[in-house]
Formats: structure tokens, C-alpha cells, sequence
């Protein structure tokens, strides 16, 4: 069959060869057994309501072994035949062009290159997934090659509902994933609710088709170790950054260390995962040994290099032996997957790869003991080198969070953390409260000359703007000018022609508008995929990340993610996506995002303008009400520019008045006396 061919079979009538279980493929970790036999057999009958009823004597047993060996079941037999990667739009079989656009995406994002755990549809952060299992993936390129542009994809949580009669200005597709009733949200929950086949983790862009690798984030990386170094004062050059985790997300710190201009040292403790990178040139050096690991970094940083260097092991290993050997540190994070603490998403110290694998499935509560007990040693190392001058912040990976349950010494005496998160200190308040956020975007027809032609019209609109930007966001837009003036050079694709950039609403608009020109007129050769990582100013709630700079009690609600994929949806987004869970862990964030394809069209000229205006500007109006000063001054500076805009501007209390209508607690206390 042809790679069209086995798009449009769907499920195929006769049973596929099985196929041998690839060892060099980096594996999602054994989950948990956490379904009790009745509940296995209703897994298994999930699982089978994909296959007709003449498969079900072969499958059945299949499934059974799947669900006993990973505690999943991936239904590894239907993976398909052909290389995945995404082609450039036209080969794909379709009826609707953004249809095809949008099966371009999904196929970025299960390339082996990309992907963390490709087999089993995992993209990154361990248990982001784009789907379930190989089924839904068959179906839903089926339903997407044959769909047109009067139809709507239903995705619930990795399964498509079905195709359903729309219009064409409304969405092709909308997913939900891990949407689960909130009483029943904890780790557990995912736990079972995932084994049993009806909901899935979507991280924020694995489940909503929008991940292109590491690129991602080593923007955004950039940008916090770049600030967190100005914070120390001086030049970054010879600054040492000390950090962990070399995989999907994280795995880009050491390529971000080297553009700040910094000396970074990574721990990663998956040997597959350290090679990957530093074969694909994100990291340096790697090294096993201590001993020659910690003379390697005094003369890096002695020299001023700018190095990239890992240290394939526990991280707790190399915090232990810089604070033993007061090394001193500049700035220190972490970026294990600790929303995943109990399933792998950080490994103990004291026990190799394979060992704490094996406890985590056979002897989960012993696991959790030895990562609890490892947290704490972390945080004891971490402490010593920040009583010596090191900036520690949260990389929003929940460390401080699961630090603190682990019962680490991390929290103040008032109960808050010792450290800041990225968020509150950086992000937050000179990006977000801006409206500044991870836009991106996609060149469908897979030719990097699109992408460097996108690169320099972003150059121009930016070059444009930042001549009369106002002081507040000039610094912003000098080093969003730099990072795009550098993009190209810094050989940053892996998998797709993709670029990401830092831009406000302005800065999304103009440039979405410019390519959307470029298309019309020819100069590009492809439609352009546009969207943006749900930690944005308004895609995201999650009260000990994004929304950690909000400070008026809110901060644990979710109107805001919801309301703007609501909104998105509405507004010309091609498809708009909402999950429980992402970064920080399942039942601690709601994060939503967007996809959009533009052709060149008028109607795509009227979606970039009504749709990403409200993408950004729901955001600052929800931070402005909150009082932060960058968001109230952004949204009067876009009330300005729109007349038909009218946002409700918070009053200011005098401080003084409150306090005096509310008895202190200690005059409460002498009150009680
Ligand atoms: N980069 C960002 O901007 C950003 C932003 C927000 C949150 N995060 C968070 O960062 C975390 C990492 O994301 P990811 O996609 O890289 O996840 P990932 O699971 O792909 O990578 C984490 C890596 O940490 C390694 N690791 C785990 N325990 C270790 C230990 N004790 N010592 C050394 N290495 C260890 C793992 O082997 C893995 O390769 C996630 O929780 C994510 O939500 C990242």
C-alpha cells in the first residue's frame, strides 16, 4: 500500500503483521497495574470496540499481554507501515486543505526525531500524549483525508467522536483531553482513567498537534537564563548555570546556555536521552565521571567559554558535589518531569535507570519513598550553594511543589517558597503581563527556504514596531529581534520547518498578516501553520506557573483558559484545544491553544486580525484586573489603539483604609485574650 493508501484504509479490514518490539526506540516506562481484574476486562472491551468482531479472538489475548507488560495498551500492531514525518502539504490525501495541514502536524509530532516515546504516542514530558493508542491515530488521519470543510473533528481525549456538519469559518477540529469531573483529578485518576482507554494526558502541545521539538522552548529558555543572569548583575559570560533533564522540553537548557552566552551544566540520568541531544548538537560535551566533570567546569568558567556540558547521571549526584567542593554557581533550576513524580518523571539517586524502573512498577510505594527521600537531599544541596550567592528558580516543573510534600527543606516560615518560580520573577511580569508569549509557526510546504523567508519578514515587522515601541517594551523587542536574527544560524529545526518567537499582539498580528501577503503574492511556497505553546499570557491557568504572578486570590481559577479557547474557537482558529494537566501535573492547570492555517486568503487575513487580538488581549485584561502595573498599561495602550475594545480597569484600595476596617491577627489574638 502506498503511504495514501494506508492513510485512507483507516483501521485496515485484515489483521496487520505484529511487529517486533524495537529496542534501539526510546519506551515509555511500565505504568502502574492500577485497574482490578473487572476493570481490566472493560479495558480490554474499550479497546476492541475499534476492530470488528471477527479480529476480537486474536486481539483480545493481545491487548491482555499489553495491558500485563507496559500497563497500557498501545495496540502496537497498528502502527503503520510507513516513515513518520510530515510531508509537505500537497502529499497528503484530503479533501480540505486545512484538514491536510492539520495531518502534516500530528505527523511532526510522532516523528521519531521529535517524539520522546514515539511507539507509544508519547511526545514529551513522559506522559504527554497525542493519543492513546494506534487505533485513534488510524482513525483520525482516515476521518481528517476525508473530511471537508463543512465538517468538524470531535476529539475526546485522543479518540475522535466523529466528523460532525459544521461550516467553514468554524474549526476543523476540537480536542479535549484529560477533561475529567474535578473531584476525580488526581495522579490515581489518570492512572486508571488512561488504562481504561477514556482519557489521556495531553501536556499542553502533544495532545493539541502543535509540538515542534525542543525549538519550543529554547526561546523562552533563552529568555529566562538570559534575565536571570542580568538579575546577577554583569555579563553572562563565565556565569555558571547548573540545571537537569536533557529531554523534550528540558533538552533544550543547554542550547539556551549557550546563546545567553553562559557555561551550562545539565545532569541527565537517561543515557538514550543525553545521546540524543548531543548528537543532534544541543549539548557539547557529555560526561559520566565527577572527578572530571567538576575540573572541566572551573575551566570553563575561569575562561569565559561559552559551553554546553552534561552530566549523564542523577542530578542529585552533581548537586551533592558542588556544594561539597563550594563550587560557586550563579544560577541554578531544575527541569526533571517532577508533574510526573510516581511514573517517571524523576528518578531517585541511589538506584540506576533500570533499577527505579523496576520499583516504580513492582513496588510503587517503596518508589515513592526513595524519591521523596532524594528530593529532600536535593533541596538540602541546593540550599548550601543559594546560602553561597546561587539564584535558584523553578523551571515550572513543579520542583518547589513536590519538594515541599517530600516535606524539603524549601519553604519560608510564612508558608510560601524559599524560591521563586521562572514565572513570577521573569516571565510573568516583563513578558505575559506584556502580552509577549511563544507564538510560532509552521511552513507547510517543509522547504526551509519558507521558513528563512518567514524569518526575515518577522525581522522587518519587528524592526518596524521596535523603532517607536514605548521604554516599557523596548528591551523585549531588541532580544525577540536578536533571537529571530540568529534562528537560522543557530540550526534549530528538528522535524518540521518551524520557528518560534516571542511576540505581543502587535508583533503576532503583523507578521501573521505579513506571511499571510507573502502567500497571496507567491512569495511563499506553502500555506503556514500558525499557533503558539499554551504557556502564554491567556492560554493558560495554573496557579505555580503561568498564573503565579497573579495575586488578587484568583490564580486557581480557570475562566481564563477556558474562555479563550472558547473564544479562539469562534474567531477563525482552524482547530482549539483545552486539557487538564501540562507542565505542572494532571488537576493542577487548565491550558488551552490554538492551530491555525493560513492560505493566503481574505478570510485568512480576517482570522489573524479578530482572532489572535483576542488570543493575547483576554490574557492582559484578566492580569490587568488582577492589578499587575505591565498589564494594566498594556490594555490602556490597546483601548487606545481599538475603540471597540472596553475592558473593566480595576479601582486602586488604599491600603491603609483596608487594613483599618480588618482586625490584625494580632489584635484578633489580643481581641480573643
Ligand atoms: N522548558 C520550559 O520552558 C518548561 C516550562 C515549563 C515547564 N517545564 C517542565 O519541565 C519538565 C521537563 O520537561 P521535558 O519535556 O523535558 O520532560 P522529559 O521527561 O522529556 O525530560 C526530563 C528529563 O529529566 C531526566 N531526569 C529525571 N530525573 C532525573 C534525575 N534525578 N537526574 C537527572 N535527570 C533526571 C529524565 O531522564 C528526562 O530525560 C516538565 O515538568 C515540564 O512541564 C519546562
Amino acid at each position: 500500500m502506498t503511504f495514501q493508501e494506508e492513510i485512507l484504509a483507516g483501521i485496515p479490514a485484515q489483521l496487520p503483521e505484529a511487529q517486533p518490539y524495537d529496542k534501539e526506540i526510546n519506551h515509555a516506562p511500565k505504568r502502574k497495574d492500577i485497574l482490578k481484574p473487572e476493570e481490566k476486562v472493560l479495558a480490554i472491551k474499550n479497546a476492541l470496540r475499534y476492530f470488528p468482531k471477527e479480529l476480537h479472538q486474536a486481539l483480545a489475548p493481545e491487548f491482555a499481554a499489553e495491558l500485563k507488560t507496559y500497563g497500557r495498551i498501545y495496540m502496537y500492531r497498528y502502527r503503520p507501515s510507513y516513515k513518520m514525518y510530515a510531508r509537505p502539504v500537497d502529499e497528503y490525501p484530503a479533501k480540505s486543505k486545512q484538514a491536510a495541514a492539520i495531518m502534516a502536524m500530528i505527523q511532526n509530532n510522532l516523528d521519531p526525531r521529535v517524539a520522546q516515546h514515539p511507539h507509544e504516542l508519547i511526545i514529551y514530558g513522559g506522559n504527554g500524549a497525542i493519543f492513546q493508542n494506534w487505533a485513534q491515530y488510524r482513525l483520525v488521519m482516515q476521518y481528517l483525508a476525508t473530511m471537508t470543510d463543512e465538517q468538524t473533528l470531535v476529539m475526546y481525549s485522543g479518540h475522535p467522536l466523529g466528523l460532525f456538519p459544521s461550516h467553514k469559518d468554524a474549526p476543523r477540529v476540537i480536542v479535549t483531553n484529560g477533561m475529567v469531573i474535578p473531584n476525580y483529578s488526581k495522579p490515581d485518576d489518570w492512572e486508571r482513567f488512561n488504562a481504561l482507554g477514556v482519557s489521556q494526558y495531553g501536556q499542553m502541545t502533544a495532545g493539541s498537534y502543535m509540538y515542534i521539538g525542543p525549538q519550543g522552548i529554547v526561546h523562552g529558555t533563552t529568555i529566562t537564563v538570559m534575565n536571570a543572569a542580568r538579575k546577577q548583575g554583569g555579563s553572562p559570560a563565565g556565569k555558571l548555570f547548573v540545571t537537569a533533564g536533557l529531554g523534550g522540553m528540558s533538552g533544550a537548557q543547554p542550547k539556551a546556555g549557550n546563546i545567553a552566552g553562559v557555561v551550562s551544566v545539565t545532569a541527565e540520568i537517561n543515557p538514550k536521552a543525553a545521546q540524543k541531544r548531543y548528537e543532534q548538537g544541543w549539548v557539547d560535551e557529555l560526561h559520566t565521571n565527577l572527578d572530571e566533570l567538576i575540573p572541566r567546569i572551573q575551566k570553563a568558567v575561569a575562561a569565559k567559554e561559552v559551553v554546553s556540558l552534561a552530566y549523564v547521571g542523577n542530578v542529585v549526584d552533581l548537586w551533592e558535589r558542588l556544594a561539597a567542593d563550594h563550587i560557586h554557581v550563579d544560577l541554578g533550576s531544575d527541569q526533571t518531569s517532577l508533574h510526573n513524580p510516581w511514573a517517571g518523571g524523576y528518578y531517585p539517586v541511589g538506584y540506576t535507570l533500570e533499577e527505579s524502573k523496576e520499583m516504580m512498577a513492582n513496588a510503587p510505594e517503596a518508589f515513592r519513598a526513595a524519591v521523596q527521600k532524594s528530593l529532600c537531599r536535593q533541596v538540602a544541596a541546593i540550599n548550601k550553594l543559594a546560602a553561597e550567592g546561587m539564584y535558584f528558580f523553578d523551571y515550572g516543573n513543579a520542583f518547589l511543589l513536590e519538594s515541599s510534600r517530600a516535606g524539603a527543606d524549601v519553604l519560608k516560615a510564612d508558608g510560601t517558597f524559599r524560591y521563586p518560580s521562572y514565572v513570577q520573577d521573569i516571565m510573568g511580569p516583563m513578558y505575559f503581563d506584556y502580552g509577549f508569549g511563544p507564538f510560532r509557526w509552521v511552513c507547510m510546504s517543509e522547504k526551509p527556504s519558507d521558513l528563512q523567508k518567514t524569518d526575515e519578514l518577522a525581522v522587518k515587522v519587528l524592526s518596524e514596531m521596535a523603532a517607536h515601541s514605548p521604554e516599557e517594551i523596548a528591551g523585549q523587542m531588541r532580544d525577540n529581534i536578536h533571537w529571530i536574527q540568529e534562528a537560522g544560524r543557530n540550526n534549530l529545526v528538528v522535524g518540521s520547518q518551524a520557528r518560534i518567537l516571542y511576540a505581543d499582539c502587535e508583533g503576532r498580528t503583523k507578521i501573521a498578516l505579513a506571511f499571510n501577503e507573502a502567500i497571496r503574492k507567491g512569495d511563499l511556497e506553502g500555506p503556514v501553520v500558525l499557533g503558539r505553546d499554551h504557556h502564554d499570557v491567556s492560554g493558560t491557568d495554573s496557579p505555580f506557573r503561568e498564573t503565579s504572578n497573579i495575586y488578587d486570590g484568583s490564580r486557581f481559577t480557570a475562566d481564563m483558559a477556558v474562555q479563550n479557547v472558547i473564544g479562539d474557537g469562534f474567531r477563525g482558529a482552524t482547530w482549539v484545544s483545552i486539557h487538564n494537566g501540562g507542565g505542572v501535573g494532571w488537576g493542577e492547570v487548565i491550558n488551552g491553544g490554538f492551530g491555525m492555517v493560513i492560505d493566503g486568503s481574505e478570510d485568512s487575513a480576517r482570522h489573524i486580525r479578530e482572532m489572535l487580538f483576542w488570543d493575547v488581549n483576554n490574557g492582559i485584561a484578566r492580569r490587568s484586573w488582577a492589578r499587575n502595573e505591565a498589564a494594566r498599561f498594556a490594555i490602556e495602550r490597546e483601548m487606545a489603539r481599538t475603540p471597540e475594545l472596553k475592558v473593566t480597569l480595576p479601582n486602586e484600595a488604599d491600603e491603609d483604609l483596608v487594613r483599618s476596617v480588618i482586625p490584625s491577627e494580632a489584635s484578633v489574638s489580643q481581641t480573643k485574650i
